[in-house]
């Protein structure tokens, strides 16, 4: 799917602002000073290997882990500090590393788990999610260990979309997935990003998440070591050598 990349460009207010953010576990230092930014409409990507410190930034930006310095803000709104189910009711989601779909209950239930934030909207919403997927309406009453892997990364992605957000986080989405569901899986992000979505997502997948992101940020053992438009990091000789396999 073709993306708009005249987007880049537009320079507005940062719909999320991360500044100079530290966060620790005990003595390990997981993020130290990290500052990104994600404008309206963007579909950023955090790229990093194992242990870089994705998840815990995206975790402390949703107010799962509490920074030890830094700020975060949300529409101009210091939000670090304020706890999870606020953020989600300002409109930010996170889908989790692994997926965190509940196996032994049906598609709908976990759709409607992602709900509860948003029950006015419900069935507006579950409306929404069933046109974009066809294929969790039709498996809806079954349970969610039956749908295969990428079925499972739908659903995650559905669940997340039902408490309505503006800002998708999702925690590398390609993991374990078939080449071909991967691709899929990025469709699915470049579609809800030109329905309106902003998307911040992690990814090892360097080369598959910048062909469809707008901007990247390198992120090294806690630390932001690179950043700009997805062509200049596909570019880098950096980024090629360390995470494009060149
Ligand atoms: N719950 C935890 N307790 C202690 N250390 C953790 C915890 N979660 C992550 N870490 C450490 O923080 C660093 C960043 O981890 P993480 O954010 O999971 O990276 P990534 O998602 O990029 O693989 C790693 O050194 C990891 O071992
Ligand atoms: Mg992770």
């Amino acid at each position: 799917m073709e993306l708009n990349r005249t987007l880049v460009d537009e320079k507005k207010t940062p719909m999320l602002r991360v500044e100079e953010l530290s966060v620790s576990y005990g003595q390990i230092h997981a993020l130290e000073k990290v500052s990104i930014e994600v404008y309206p409409h963007e579909i950023v990507v955090l790229i990093g290997a194992n242990g870089a410190g994705k998840t815990t930034l995206l975790s402390s930006i949703l107010g799962v882990k509490a920074p030890t310095s830094g700020n975060v803000f949300f529409e101009g709104k210091k939000i670090d500090r304020v706890p999870v189910d606020r953020n989600v009711r300002e409109g930010i989601c996170l889908v989790p590393e692994g997926r965190g779909v509940f196996a032994s209950m049906s598609v709908l239930d976990n759709l409607l788990l992602g709900a509860h934030h948003n029950l006015v909207n419900k069935d507006k919403n579950l409306a929404r999610v069933y046109e974009w997927f066809p294929i969790l309406k039709k498996r809806k009453d079954q349970v969610a260990k039956t749908l295969s892997g990428g079925e499972r990364q739908m659903l995650a992605i559905a669940r997340a979309l039902m408490s309505a957000p503006k800002l998708i986080m999702v925690d590398e989405p390609s993991i374990g997935l078939a080449p071909i569901i991967v691709n899929d899986i990025f469709d699915i992000l470049v579609m809800l990003n030109k329905e309106g979505y902003t998307v911040l997502l992690s990814e090892q997948n360097a080369f598959k998440a910048l062909k469809c992101a707008h901007r990247g940020y390198v992120l090294e053992t806690g630390t932001i070591a690179l950043s700009g438009t997805s062509s200049l990091l596909l570019n880098d000789p950096g980024v090629k050598a360390a995470y494009l396999g060149a």
